[in-house]
C-alpha cells in the first residue's frame, strides 16, 4: 500500500533511495526505513516522515551500493519505530521490506514461535522473513529458493524487497497484488513501487506480474515464476512525466481514487468476507460480540463524509439486527449534554482517525461508560487508539480532500460487522444473510462496470456545471447516499447542492423548483421506488430538471427524467454502494469542468484535526 524503493549498482545507495522515498510520499505514509549492506547489513528505521529519518541519519554510516528504502502504511501493528521497516531477520542475516498484507501470518507465526523464533515487532511482514529465513536455514537454499517456497504458501497481497548479507549485490524482488516496477540502468538496477523514483535515472522499465519473482544485480535482471521458469523481462518506455505518474497516470488523486475503489472495497473484504462457508471474520467484532449483540441501543458518532456512512449503517443495523440506532454530529453531540448509558456501544466513523471532534466525542462516551468500536481507515491513529475494539476499512491512503474510497470501505465494514450482529442474533434468515454475503462480494466489479461508464456521468456534469443550484433526493437507504452526493458536489465544484428525504420535498423544499434546477434523484430500485418516481412526477410537473441514478432495467425513472445513469441491480442494503460511485464523478467532473483544484479545494483540509 505505500512505498517500496532498492537500488544495487556503483552509486551509493542511500540517497537514490532517500530521495526516492521522497518521490512516494504522496502516497501517504507513517513511518520511513533504509536498510543499506556494505561493511555489515545496517537497518536505520523510525515512525514519522522521510525528513525525520533524513535527519536522524546525519554523521550515521550510511555508505553502501545496495539497498532497500520503504515507506509503511501500517496495517498490523502501530506506527512505531519497532514496527517500521525494514525488518531484520532473527539470524540477522536478512532484510525485508513489505507492501501489502500477510493474511495468514498467524497461522504461520505460531509454527515459528514453536521453533523457538522470536519477534521484535507485531508486523505481518517479520512473520513473513523469519518465514523465509526458517526455510533457508533449515534446507540450506539459496535465498531465491527460499522465497520461492515461502510464496507458495502465502496468503496476500505483497511486494518485497530482501537483502542478504552474505551476498553484497543481490536484490531478490516478487510481487502479488501489490505493485513493482524495476528500472533498467547501465550497470544498475532501480526498483519501486512506481516509476517516481525511477524516472530521473531511467526509462527503461519492466513492471513485474503478479506471481514473479526477480534476482536484480547491477549487471543482471533475472525474472521468474514461481515454478523457477525463466520469464522474459518485457521492458516498457515510460512516456509519463513525474506528476502523472504519482497519480498513476490519472490527472488528479481524487480520480484515481475513485477508480481504486474496486481494489480497495476487495481489500477490505480479503481475509473477511468468505462466501462459501458463509463467514465473516473479523476479530474486533467478535471480541465485542456480547456487547454488540446485546446493546440496548448503538450511537454513531461521525463528520461529514464518515457520518452519512453512520446514516446508511443505521438503516442496515435496524433493518438487520434489530437494534435501535442514532446517528450523531460528533460536533453536537460532544457539546451537548448526551445520555449514554451503560451498555450502549459507539461506532466511531473516521478515513483519518484524526478528526477532533470524533475523538471527543468519544472520549466523553466512554468517560460514561460506552464501548467504544472504532471504523477507521488510518491503523493506529488517535479514534483507533482510543476505541475498546475495532475494524479497518484498509482503503489506503485517501490524499484527496474529498473522501470517496473511503466512503465504500466504510460501508462494505459496516456491512459485515451488521451482518455479523444478526447473524448471531439471529434476526435474519440464512437465505437473505447468504444472499447478501454474495451481493457483498459482488460490489468490486459491479463498482468496475460503473466506472467503465464515467464518460455519461462527465457529459451529465458538463451540462449542468453553471448551475447555481442543485437537490439531491432519496428515499431510506438512498436518503444518506442523496447526502453524500450534495457534499460532494458542494465541496469540489462549489456549487449550492442540498440533500433531502424524497418525501419531504413536499414540506417546502419543492418552493426552490424551477426549470434551471437540477434535481437529482438516488433512485435505485428498492422498496420505495414507486414513491420516488411519484416525488418525479411533482419535479417534471413544475418543470425541474431531472437527473436519475437508476437501475439497470427500470423504464419508469427515464420518461420521467431529462438524464439518466444506470447501475448494476443490488440488495437495497448494498446499493448505496453502487449509486454513491456516480455521485463522486458527477462532483469531479463537475469541479474540473470549472477548473478548480478538485484535490484540494478551497477552504478544506483533508483531516480536521481542530475543533
Ligand atoms: C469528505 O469529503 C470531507 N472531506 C469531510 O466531510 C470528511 O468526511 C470529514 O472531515 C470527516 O473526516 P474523517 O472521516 O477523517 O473523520
Ligand atoms: N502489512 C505491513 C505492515 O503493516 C505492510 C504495510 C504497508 O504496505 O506499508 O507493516
Amino acid at each position: 500500500m505505500c512505498g517500496i524503493v532498492g537500488y544495487t549498482g556503483p552509486r551509493e545507495a542511500y540517497p537514490v533511495i532517500l530521495k526516492g522515498l521522497k518521490r512516494l510520499e504522496y502516497r501517504g505514509y507513517d513511518s520511513a526505513g533504509v536498510a543499506l549492506l556494505n561493511s555489515g547489513l545496517k537497518v536505520y528505521k523510525k515512525k514519522g516522515k522521510v525528513a525525520d529519518l533524513e535527519e536522524s541519519l546525519i554523521g550515521k554510516d550510511v555508505h553502501a551500493n545496495i539497498g532497500i528504502g520503504h515507506t509503511r502504511w501500517a496495517t498490523h501493528g502501530e506506527p512505531n519505530d519497532r514496527n517500521a521497516h525494514p525488518h531484520l531477520s532473527a539470524s540477522g542475516r536478512l532484510s525485508m521490506i513489505h507492501n501489502g498484507i500477510i493474511e495468514n501470518y498467524a497461522l504461520i507465526k505460531k509454527e515459528l514461535l514453536s521453533k523457538g523464533y522470536a519477534f521484535k515487532s507485531d508486523t505481518d511482514t517479520e512473520v513473513l522473513l523469519n518465514f523465509i529465513d526458517e526455510i533457508q536455514q533449515h534446507n540450506d537454499c539459496s535465498l531465491e529458493e527460499a522465497v520461492r517456497v515461502a510464496l507458495k504458501r502465502v496468503v496476500g497481497a505483497y511486494c518485497i524487497l530482501l537483502i542478504d548479507k552474505e551476498d553484497p549485490h543481490t536484490i531478490i524482488a516478487a510481487r502479488k497484488g501489490s505493485p513493482l516496477v524495476i528500472g533498467i540502468g547501465k550497470g544498475e538496477h532501480f526498483l519501486a513501487s512506481d516509476a517516481t523514483p525511477i524516472i530521473e535515472y531511467t526509462k527503461e522499465v519492466v513492471y513485474v506480474n503478479d506471481y514473479e519473482l526477480a534476482i536484480v544485480r547491477p549487471d543482471e535482471l533475472i525474472l521468474k515464476n514461481l515454478g523457477n521458469e525463466k520469464i522474459t523481462p518485457y521492458i516498457t518506455k515510460l512516456d509519463m512525466d513525474l506528476a502523472a505518474i504519482e497519480k498513476g497516470g490519472y490527472e488528479h488523486f481524487m480520480l484515481k481514487e475513485i477508480f481504486e475503489q474496486p481494489k480497495t472495497i476487495y481489500d477490505c473484504l480479503r481475509g473477511r468476507l468468505d462466501v462459501a462457508n458463509g463467514t465473516i471474520t473479523m476479530a474486533g467484532v467478535e471480541n465485542y460480540m456480547e456487547q454488540l449483540k446485546n446493546a440496548p441501543r448503538i450511537i454513531i458518532i461521525a463528520c461529514g463524509t464518515s457520518w452519512h456512512a453512520g446514516l446508511v449503517a443505521e438503516y442496515v443495523i435496524e433493518d438487520l439486527c434489530r437494534i435501535p440506532v442514532e446517528v450523531e454530529y460528533a460536533s453536537e453531540f460532544r457539546y451537548r449534554n448526551p445520555v449514554v448509558n451503560k451498555g450502549d456501544v459507539i461506532i466511531a466513523i473516521s478515513q483519518s482517525g484524526e478528526t477532533a471532534d470524533t475523538l471527543v466525542a468519544i472520549e466523553k462516551a466512554k468517560e460514561q461508560g460506552a464501548i467504544i468500536f472504532g471504523v477507521v481507515n488510518a491503523v493506529g491513529s488517535s479514534i483507533a487508539r482510543a476505541s475498546h475494539a475495532g475494524a479497518y476499512t484498509h482503503s489506503g491512503p485517501e490524499i484527496g480532500v474529498a473522501s470517496t474510497k473511503a466512503f465504500t470501505g466504510q460501508l462494505a465494514v459496516l456491512n459485515m460487522i451488521a451482518l455479523k450482529i444478526a447473524k448471531v442474533k439471529g434476526t435474519i434468515s440464512d437465505e437473505r444473510y447468504h444472499n447478501l454475503l454474495a451481493e457483498l462480494e459482488a460490489v468490486p466489479e459491479k463498482v468496475e462496470a460503473i466506472l467503465e461508464n464515467a464518460d455519461a456521468v462527465k457529459a451529465i456534469a458538463e451540462k449542468y456545471k453553471d448551475s447555481s443550484d442543485a437537490l439531491f433526493l432519496g428515499r431510506g437507504y438512498n436518503f444518506p447516499v442523496a447526502l453524500e452526493g450534495a457534499l460532494k458536489l458542494k465541496e469540489i465544484s462549489y456549487i449550492h447542492a442540498e440533500g433531502y428525504p424524497a418525501a419531504e420535498m413536499k414540506h417546502g423544499p419543492i418552493a426552490l423548483v424551477t426549470e434551471t434546477l437540477p434535481v437529482v434523484f438516488v433512485a435505485t430500485k428498492d422498496s420505495y421506488h414507486e414513491k420516488v418516481v411519484s416525488n418525479m412526477q411533482e419535479i417534471k410537473a413544475r418543470r425541474g430538471k431531472v437527473i436519475s441514478i437508476i437501475t439497470e432495467g427500470d423504464n419508469i425513472s427515464p420518461t420521467l427524467s431529462d438524464d439518466v445513469f444506470v447501475v448494476p441491480p443490488a440488495d437495497e442494503v448494498i446499493a448505496p454502494m453502487l449509486s454513491v460511485i456516480p455521485l463522486q464523478l458527477l462532483s469531479y467532473y463537475a469541479g474540473t469542468a470549472k477548473g478548480y483544484n478538485v484535490d484540494m479545494p478551497r477552504n478544506l483540509a483533508k483531516s480536521v484535526t481542530v475543533e
